[in-house]
Formats: C-alpha cells, structure tokens, sequence
C-alpha cells in the first residue's frame, strides 16, 4: 500500500488540474452509513419505497418519518473526518480543484471545502413545492410531518429523489471537469448509481489518471481506474498528505 499512496501523492503533486467523485463511503467514518452493502441503509429500506420521487408523492409522510429518523438525527450530529479535512487542505494548498459528491451531507463544506458540486442535492435545505422557497433544515420544525412552509406548501428535502433529473448547473459542470482534469481520486463510492458513476469514465476518456480509494473492490476497480488503494478513506487521505508533505 505503501508504493500506491507514494504514487498517488506524486500523480496529485504533478497534476494540472486534480477533481474528487466521492460518495456515501467518505462519512461512515462520520457516523452516517452508506447506501448499499453490509449496514447499509438500502439493507433496512427498499429505495424505490423511500427514495423515488413518486414514492414521496404518494405518501410524502411515510419517507419524511424515515428520512427524519434516519437521516437527519445522523446527519445532525456528523463531523467531518480525515477524508473531509484531507481534500479541503488539497483545495488549500492549490492541488485540488473542485469535488463533485454525491451526498447530501454537508460535511465537505464543514470541512472547509469550496468548490463542492452536490450532484445529487443536500438534505441541508428543505424546498417548498409550491413557492420552490428553500429553507435551512436547521430552521424547520418537524412537528407536523410533513413540515409545511409558510406560504402553506409541503416541503421536500432540496435533494435529488431517484426518477428526478440531476440539476442541471451541477451536471454541465461535473462534465466539464471531467473532460478537463488530469487526476481524477474516485472516493468512497460503489459507482453503481448513473450519471455519476460515468463522470470517471469521462475522465478517464479525456486522458486523465483515475486513482480509485475504497474499502473494496467496485465497478471501476481494474476498468476505469488505473490504481486502486483499498482501505478506509479518512487514513489513506492522512498518508496521501503525509507523503506530499502538506
Ligand atoms: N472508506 C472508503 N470507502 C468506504 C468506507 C470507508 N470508510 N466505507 C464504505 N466505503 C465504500 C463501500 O465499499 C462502497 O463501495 O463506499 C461505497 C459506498 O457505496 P454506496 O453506499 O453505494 O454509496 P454511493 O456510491 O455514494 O451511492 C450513490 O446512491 O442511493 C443513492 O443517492 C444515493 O448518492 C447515493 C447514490
């Protein structure tokens, strides 16, 4: 392991332009769980019943008693870890461009980070259907479930249900970035959910060195990625540093 975080610090140290993909894998060490495998939150809840737009339309009480429950408590509490921390002192020292993530945290901005594409939204705001005001979730009272806001109209999380379109702005420049780096550190995510998992591939057609950071093996393991360091991201990011001296 040794030798690839040796390379990885040099590939970031001498690259032009450096973008991060991460996924649900970079907060377990935060506390919250990921998605799919072994105590993932898709293991409790079928996703297509709690995380599909329709679903939410049709019984908008039922996923917001789930997602309170299992979200919000944990995503209320979460501190950002050493993978959060890592990427926003890369972004400091010039070695790290933008990260484009697919959770709904908030943890990288905790952390200090910029540049943060939501590609999937944040459960950070809450959004009215009606009057499309949005409102920090910190503000809402959940008292009444489903929360309403002060025009009267139901609000949602401002996060992306499955069925729904990637926001539009967050998609043409995850793209962008993708076609342009020439480092792109995939971390902590299956990259089984699309689009996001094709902004690697992109990256990897637009010439760039694609260095895979997971616990195991995934979709892109030995595709799309040219090297894969597996163990927890918070203490290969620690290494990284190390070994770029920063
Ligand atoms: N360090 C590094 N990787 C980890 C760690 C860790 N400490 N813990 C778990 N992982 C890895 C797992 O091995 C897995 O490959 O993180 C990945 C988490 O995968 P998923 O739970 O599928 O999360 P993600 O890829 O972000 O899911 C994509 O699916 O459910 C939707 O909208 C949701 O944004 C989410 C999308």
């Amino acid at each position: 392991m040794k030798e690839l975080i040796k390379r990885a610090a040099e590939d970031i140290k001498n690259a032009r332009l450096v973008v991060a993909l991460t996924g649900a894998g970079v907060s377990v060490e935060s506390g919250i769980p990921p998605f799919r495998g072994k105590g993932g939150l898709w293991e409790k809840f079928d996703p297509m019943e709690i995380a599909h737009i329709d679903s939410f339309l049709a019984n908008p009480e039922r996923v917001w008693r789930i997602l309170v429950a299992e979200m919000k408590g944990v995503i209320d509490k979460a501190q950002p870890n050493n993978l959060h921390k890592g990427l926003a002192r890369l972004e400091e020292t010039g070695n790290l461009a933008a990260i484009i993530t697919q959770n709904v945290d908030g943890l990288h901005q905790a952390a200090g980070s910029k540049d943060v594409i939501e590609f999937h939204g944040t459960f950070a705001e809450q959004r009215c259907m009606d009057c499309e005001a949005k409102i920090p979730t910190s503000e809402v009272s959940l008292e009444v479930i489903p929360p309403r806001c002060s025009c009267g109209g139901m609000l949602r999380p401002d996060c992306v249900f499955f069925g729904e379109m990637i926001p539009s702005e967050a998609l043409w420049r995850s793209k962008e970035l993708a076609e342009q780096c020439d480092v792109m550190m995939v971390v902590g995510t299956s990259a089984i959910v699309e689009p996001a998992a094709s902004m690697a591939r992109i990256a990897k057609l637009g010439g760039a060195t694609v260095i895979e950071m997971n616990m195991e093996r995934t979709m892109l393991t030995g595709r799309v990625a040219d090297y894969s360091l597996f163990g927890g991201a918070g203490k290969l990011m620690t290494g990284i540093l190390e070994e770029m001296g920063i």
